[in-house]
């Protein structure tokens, strides 16, 4: 599942991942917590060169239960901080890089082989799965809403988790990290050839998970 910043993605992800059973795996969480290595280190994310050399020594660990976020460095629990704002300015810069990407892609293909070796199925977001991560996955699908849209859900799920910012402020970071996402040279965000495009504009999260079970089990992976 690939798509900007605020369409509902990772709660869409989990929820579906909890109805079917399957893993889940949040390969932003994996760019944020190496983004958070990198800050902590003092280093500009800018600096490609050490920004690869943090990225190599990070001690990342991901979890994929669909119901419990879990992400370390180290034996830290970093599931909260990765969520900051220091960490948001900085991810797309971070995630930019092509050794970060070269790193992560292949840590995701591994636990993505993993789970499906064990829980059978695993449902992953990102910006590049469907085109680079998993060009063979089972069902690809995209999902967008209009600036706006994006805008406001993100500046509602900022102040239930405590952090506080006008929706002005919002749209501004959301349209700039598309930019950034969408312009770099190293698999930017876009939309796979065979990817199915969902528009969650004027659904609502339960409208969006229900629509995407109907697909799932329409291309037979539900057992
Ligand atoms: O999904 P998110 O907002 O937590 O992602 C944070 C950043 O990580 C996003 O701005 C772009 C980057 N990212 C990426 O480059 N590739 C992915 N597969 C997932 C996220």
């Amino acid at each position: 599942m690939d798509g900007p910043s605020g369409t509902g993605k990772s709660t869409v992800a989990r929820r579906l991942a909890a109805s079917l059973g399957a893993g889940y795996l949040d390969t932003g969480a994996m760019y944020r917590a190496v983004t958070l290595a990198v800050l902590r280190a003092g280093v500009d994310p800018a600096d490609v060169t050490a920004v690869r050399r943090v990225a190599e020594a990070t001690d990342l660990h991901v979890g994929t239960d669909p119901n419990r976020a879990n992400v370390h460095l180290g034996s830290e629990d970093v599931a909260t901080e990765i969520r900051g704002q220091q960490v948001t300015l900085a991810v797309s810069a971070v995630s930019a890089v092509p050794k970060v990407r070269e790193l992560l892609v292949a840590r995701q293909r591994q636990i993505i082989s993993e789970v499906r070796a064990t829980v059978g199925g695993i449902v992953v977001e990102g910006r590049d799965i469907g085109t680079v991560v998993s060009p063979d996955a089972g069902l690809k699908v995209y999902l967008t809403a209009s600036a706006d849209a994006r805008a406001a859900r993100r500046t509602r799920q900022d102040s239930a988790e405590g952090r506080t910012a006008t929706v002005d402020v919002v749209k501004a970071d959301v349209e700039r990290r598309d930019r950034l996402d969408s312009t770099r040279a190293a698999s930017p965000l876009k939309q796979a050839d065979d990817a199915i495009e969902v528009d969650t504009t004027e659904l609502d999260i339960d409208g969006v998970v229900a629509h995407l079970l109907d697909l799932v089990r329409d291309r037979g992976l539900s057992g």
